[in-house]
């Protein structure tokens, strides 16, 4: 039998998502909404591409928590976007709201899944899902770092012409706006960048990542990215349904790991079909370390606000 995924939110991202999952074959899909008629309609639509898309995968589209029973991994996408001039941190409490629904209807259903959180601000909404779910702490993973450094690896990509394929980066931290792109560990084919590019260039690529959701929001006016937020995502699923073992940068609670206690950020794992198998810890110099540290001081805060 197939695992199941469930994908809550038909909006842009989940429905990309869903796409992504569906075209793959790798497992089935419920994509859940509460919007009627929308998921259902997406689900019928994507499921009518399976013959040219060679997927056996099924999808079903719903506004029934039911149908999610029995998750291996379930999606949480819904919430409020940003408009231009947002920060992710303005979100905070519609979206704490949402989220907390959404995992205490899905967790009772499927008491095995891991919870894979997309919705922002997304290490604070880990946080919330860890908390409204009582799972233990590697079922619950932020997505995050993965579209950090997906963006840096096209930015460093495009500065020195070289395919984005060979570019690997690091980007840890909360996904926000003190996000750390890490040079020392963004390499082109095991070449650190460091080597390949002077500091300022190296300077402008991190300060466009930082600001990379906010350059897509202020050119679509209405709403967010969603493609390479659903393709990051889609990395998550695939490493824990086919068991991948993937070193990943992802939020995990961190537990004394990189000095942050009791908290959300993203870090290296290691994840798999059980989710986060391991946290990888790095040696970070002085100037990582400190990085590192206001980006949790900034998450931390957003947590303390909705005191969980
Ligand atoms: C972004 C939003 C989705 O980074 O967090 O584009």
């Amino acid at each position: 039998m197939k695992k199941k995924v469930s994908v809550i939110g038909a909006g842009n991202v989940g429905a990309s998502l869903a796409q992504m999952i569906v075209q793959s074959g790798i497992c089935d899909v419920v994509l859940f909404d509460i919007a009627d008629g929308i998921p259902q309609g997406k689900a019928l639509d994507m499921s009518e591409a399976c013959p040219l898309w060679g997927s056996s995968s099924s999808i079903t589209g719903t506004n029934d928590y039911s149908h999610t029973a029995g998750s291996d991994v379930i999606v949480v996408t819904a919430g409020f976007p940003r408009k231009p001039g947002m920060s992710r941190d303005d979100l905070l409490n519609a979206n704490a709201g949402v989220v907390s629904e959404v995992v205490e209807n899905t967790s009772k259903l499927s008491p095995q899944a891991i919870i894979i959180a997309v919705t922002n601000p997304m290490d604070v909404m880990a946080q919330v899902s860890l908390k409204v779910s009582g799972f233990e702490p590697a079922r619950v993973i932020g997505m995050g770092g993965i579209l950090d450094s997906a963006r840096f690896r096209t930015f460093v990509a495009g500065e020195l012409s070289v395919s984005p394929e060979d570019v690997e980066a690091l980007v840890c931290g909360g996904h926000g706006d003190l996000m750390v792109p890490m040079p020392r560990f963004t390499t082109v084919r095991g070449a650190s960048i460091t080597e390949l590019l002077g500091k300022e260039r190296i300077d402008a690529l991190v300060e466009r990542t930082r600001h990379g959701g906010a350059e897509i929001v202020a050119l679509l006016k209405t709403g967010s990215a969603y493609y390479a937020p659903a393709a990051a995502t889609y990395e998550m699923v695939e490493a824990i349904v086919l068991d991948k073992k993937r070193m990943l940068p992802c939020s995990a609670y961190l537990n004394g790991e990189y000095g942050g206690q009791g908290i959300y950020t993203g870090v290296p794992v290691i994840l798999g079909g059980s989710g986060i198998e391991k946290i990888v810890e790095l040696q970070l110099n002085e100037q990582e370390k400190n990085d590192f540290a206001k980006s949790v001081a900034a998450v931390r805060s957003l947590v303390e606000k909705l005191n969980l």
